[in-house]
């Protein structure tokens, strides 16, 4: 019996074999042109074997790990997808999945994409550096190849962390706070963009009169029109806000018929990515607080280190049927590789989050089906197209596009 791949030499020494068992074998294969499937989870891998912590800078990946006291999985570290559930996994990618790396950008926070369908636009956000920094992106795929440009808003919005489209506009998460910047005072809060007109209006500024902490994402319950929202506390960790964390950290629901603000969670200690399943009947809220600093102002702005045993966890909750209370929480999904900070679910009910250098798919109950690889921390990601079955990813280092067979939720 061949206990272990013929990929790995060093196995082969006689002895060393026999002192483990169950060992995977092999621990992956080809699956198709840079697709690489790894079997059963890599459940049982030869000792010694080391996988690093992520940091603030580098986040690992599974291909990062060694095996066999230094031998490394050069296959998974190199391929664009890596499929975890080879049935599904590759259902997902269809037979002709393509990754591509499309535009160098800046090492900013790169958030907030939003395809205006009718225009077939994608707008995006970059947030400082440089410091005060205001316009947005825009990558224009009318044109062959796309391109990528500025974008200033009418009147113009601070750092849109997050963003989603609805009834014909787009929703902004505004993450930034500044008394004086392009001629304007910005707080965090709620606004729309009309993409006919590149007008903005504020829909929420404040929760009875304090700042908010850092609008960070949104998604809208089709069947109320009620938004829902994350407030975590990174503006004032990132520099993008000129005040200390008035509230804590915390997710709420917003009706803009009155311009109430209800409280829908405070158990979470950053609460980050937030999205619905395509009936509105699930509410996923991911917790990032592994990457966070202290919020007492006698430590400045301090930065987001990475902190491996801190949360990074998705959560998922039932929505009432009237949309205004979240309950049963439950733990869905521990990102190995970073935190998982964009998150959305596709047509089919299945999660997507941005994990370091990657992107994850997640069946619904927390499974992961396959990850797309990327050269670069992802941030965020939006479909596109008329089918909406390209994945635009954008984070710190670059913006890049997936084409495969899972399609995005229709926003309109
Ligand atoms: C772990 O990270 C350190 C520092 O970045 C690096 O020197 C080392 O080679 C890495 N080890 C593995 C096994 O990847
Ligand atoms: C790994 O290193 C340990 C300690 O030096 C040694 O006992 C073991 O044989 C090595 N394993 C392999 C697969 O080379
Ligand atoms: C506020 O904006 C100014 C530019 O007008 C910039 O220099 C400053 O760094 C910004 N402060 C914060 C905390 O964003
Ligand atoms: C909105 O901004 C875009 C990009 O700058 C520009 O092409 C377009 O003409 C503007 N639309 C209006 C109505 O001003
Ligand atoms: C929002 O407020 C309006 C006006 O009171 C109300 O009719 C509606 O039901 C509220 N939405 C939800 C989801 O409760
Ligand atoms: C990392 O997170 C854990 C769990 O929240 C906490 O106990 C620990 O103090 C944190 N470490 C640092 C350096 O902040
Ligand atoms: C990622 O890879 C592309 C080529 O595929 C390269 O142009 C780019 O510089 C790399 N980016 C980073 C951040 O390493």
């Amino acid at each position: 019996m061949r206990i272990l791949s013929s990929s790995y030499p060093l196995f082969l020494v006689a002895g060393l074999v026999r002192a483990q068992t169950g060992v995977t074998d092999p621990i992956t294969e080809k699956c198709g042109p840079s697709v690489v499937c790894v079997n059963k989870y890599a459940n049982v891998l030869p000792y010694h074997f080391f996988r690093n912590l992520s940091t603030s800078s580098v986040a690992s990946t599974f291909g990062d790990t060694t095996v066999a006291n230094g031998t490394q999985l050069k296959d998974a570290q190199n391929a664009d997808f890596l499929v975890f559930d080879k049935e599904r996994g590759l259902e997902v990618l269809g037979s002709n999945p393509k990754y591509e790396y499309v535009f160098a950008v800046s090492k900013a926070v790169h958030e907030a994409p939003v395809y205006v369908a009718s225009q077939n636009k994608l707008y995006l956000s970059q947030l400082a550096p440089p410091p005060g920094y205001l316009p947005q992106l825009i990558i224009d795929l009318n044109q062959d190849p796309p391109t990528l440009s500025e974008f200033l808003s009418d009147p113009p919005v601070y750092a849109p962390n997050g963003g989603t489209f609805y009834d014909g506009k787009i929703i902004w998460a505004a993450s930034g706070g500044n008394r004086s910047i392009g001629g304007t005072e910005q707080r965090v809060g709620l606004r729309t963009l009309d993409p006919n007109t590149n007008k903005t209006t504020t829909l929420v500024n404040n929760y009875f009169g304090y700042y908010f902490n850092t609008i960070d994402d949104l998604v809208v319950n089709k069947k109320t029109g009620d938004i829902y929202f994350t407030d975590p506390q990174y503006s004032w960790f990132n520099s993008l806000t000129d005040t200390p964390p008035q509230l804590p950290s915390a997710s709420y629901r917003y009706n803009r018929t009155t311009g109430a603000v209800f409280l829908i969670d405070d158990t979470l200690s950053q609460p980050n990515g937030i999205a619905l399943s395509p009936d509105d009947s699930i509410l996923y809220i991911s917790d990032t607080g592994a990457v966070s600093g202290p919020v007492d102002p006698k430590y400045g702005h301090p930065g987001t280190p990475f902190n491996a045993t801190g949360h990074r966890t998705i959560y998922a909750y039932d929505v009432s049927s009237d949309g205004t209370k979240i309950t049963n929480k439950r733990p869905v999904y521990l990102a190995p590789g970073y935190v998982p900070d964009g998150l959305k679910v596709a047509a089919n009910g299945y999660i997507v989050t941005g994990n370091g250098r990657g992107v994850d798919v997640l069946d619904p109950a927390g499974q992961l089906l396959l990850t797309v690889q990327t050269n670069y921390t992802v941030q965020n990601f939006a479909w596109t197209g008329p089918e909406l079955k390209t994945l635009w990813l954008m984070g710190q280092g670059g913006i890049s596009k997936v084409e495969w067979e899972l399609k995005g939720q229709e926003l309109k």
